[in-house]
């Protein structure tokens, strides 16, 4: 299927909408829906197929800020039904397990939904609305952001589009085109990590009612879920990995010697359904917007996946620019959108802190550096034995807020 509107496009002329959004990812369909709440029009267009985006396996952990947004903007049944909510996490270390209790400690908590059921949940919302979410476009370019009339020039079911807007939100991801088109006008911080993740799910019961982060001498393990009978699993491995190399036995046997706890963890082992491996890297692009056009997501900042933030903080961008571009065709006020990389980059830099953070303390660096094993082995003690270092990791783990409300004014 090619739209989830029953209204069809015409490609006799140009579309005109008032926002563009370019990428049916959690920033695409989140600003959507935000922006539908409020009145305004957009045209949200994506290159894969419906099938895939509602398939792609990645990340897994909600923040008590990215939930309590689906909830309150009526996308969070099925989330409140099927989600898991955690208290708290477990940090392993020396064969030991350390509890990071983040609900005594914060009051928040996080809930374990896959990204691919909140794409869905977004893209049901949509369909609902009656409005459009073109997919299989092809051919996408951006032109005119720098006038008051910026247009989207994209194929469609093979014939060309044109969609005139008020603005374009570049919520196509690292791979997109949002950010290239105005590549000159961008400052990038980046860093690569020198691994990388095996994926996997399973179909097996959870070892333990929460995750579990474990730091090893063989490398970094995490033990995460679906369901209570689907694991997601990962296997710190070489940032060039070949999956050839991984076959079932060898994932478990890495997964048991990593996880393994003296006071007993019962790792169920079972059918593997989906293995991948992703990169590790950090990137941030300054700033976040020329002319008209907005960058949002992965399409301007990636993190490693360590902290669980990615996810989290492209809704949190689309947060903010929902809540500027309400102010602007509410009242004509362009301060919000002005300021809106000033206000996404201040939570983003921390969310790229801690998973950076996270990151160095749990993944096996050096080998040849013992000096950097014990440096890791006593952060994991500090966070795990004060109140105030595990506070601090809680804290940035459930969520800071986010830094606007996703609407101009109630
Ligand atoms: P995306 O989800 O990438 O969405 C962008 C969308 O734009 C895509 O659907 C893409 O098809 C579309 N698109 C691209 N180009 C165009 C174009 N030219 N025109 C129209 N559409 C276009 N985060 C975690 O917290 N934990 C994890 O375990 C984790 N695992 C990950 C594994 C992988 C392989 C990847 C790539 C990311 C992972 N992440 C993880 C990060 C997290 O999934 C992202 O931060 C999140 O998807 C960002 O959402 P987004 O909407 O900004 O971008
Ligand atoms: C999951 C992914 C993460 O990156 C993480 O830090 C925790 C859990 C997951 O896919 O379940």
């Amino acid at each position: 299927m090619g739209s989830v509107a029953r209204r069809p496009i015409h490609h006799d002329g140009p579309v005109r909408t008032q926002v563009a959004i370019v990428g049916a990812g959690p920033a695409g369909l989140a600003l959507a829906h935000l922006l539908h709440l409020q009145g305004i029009d957009t045209v949200v267009i994506e290159t894969r197929r419906r099938e895939y985006v509602e398939k792609r396996v990645r990340a897994g952990v909600l923040e008590q800020p990215t939930v309590d947004l689906l909830r309150e903007v009526d996308v969070g049944d099925r989330l409140a039904r099927e989600g898991l909510t955690h208290h708290g996490t477990t940090l392993r270390f020396r064969n030991r397990s350390h509890r990071i209790d983040f609900t005594g400690l914060t009051g928040s908590a996080i809930t374990v939904y896959g990204q691919q059921e909140v794409v869905r949940d977004l893209i049901t919302a949509r369909q609902e609305a009656d409005r459009p979410l073109l997919f299989e476009v092809d051919d996408v370019r951006l032109e005119g952001i720098d006038g008051e009339r910026p247009q989207v020039h994209l194929v469609h079911q093979g014939e060309p589009l044109q969609i005139d807007c008020d603005f374009i939100a570049g919520c196509d991801g690292f791979h997109g085109v949002s950010r290239p088109t105005i590549a000159e006008e961008l400052t990038t911080f980046e860093r690569f990590y020198p691994f990388a993740w095996l994926g996997i799910l399973a179909g097996t019961r959870p070892s333990s009612q929460e995750l579990v982060y474990a730091s090893h001498e063989n490398g970094f393990a995490l033990h995460s879920m679906r369901s209570p009978e689907v694991t997601r699993q990962y296997l710190q491995v070489e940032p060039d990995e070949d999956l050839a190399q991984w076959p079932d036995e060898r994932i478990w046997s890495e997964l048991r010697t990593r996880l393994f706890d003296e006071d007993g963890f019962d790792l169920e082992e079972g059918e593997i359904f989906e293995k991948s491996i992703t990169p590790m890297r950090s990137f941030v692009a300054e700033p976040m917007q020329s002319g008209r056009l907005f960058l949002v997501g992965d399409a301007a900042h990636i993190v490693p996946p360590t902290g669980a933030k990615g996810m989290n903080l492209a809704i949190a961008d689309a947060c903010v620019l929902s809540h500027g571009l309400g102010a602007f065709y509410a009242e004509g006020s362009r301060e919000q959108l002005a300021s809106y990389t000033q206000t996404c980059l201040r939570r983003v830099w921390r969310a790229e802190h801690f998973s950076w953070f996270m990151t160095s303390m749990l993944h096996r660096l050096n080998a040849d550096d013992p000096f950097e094993r014990k440096l890791q082995l006593s952060q994991l003690d500090y966070v795990t034995s004060s109140r105030a270092a595990a506070t601090s990791l809680a804290e940035n783990y459930v969520g800071l807020p986010f830094p606007t409300p996703w609407r101009w004014k109630d």
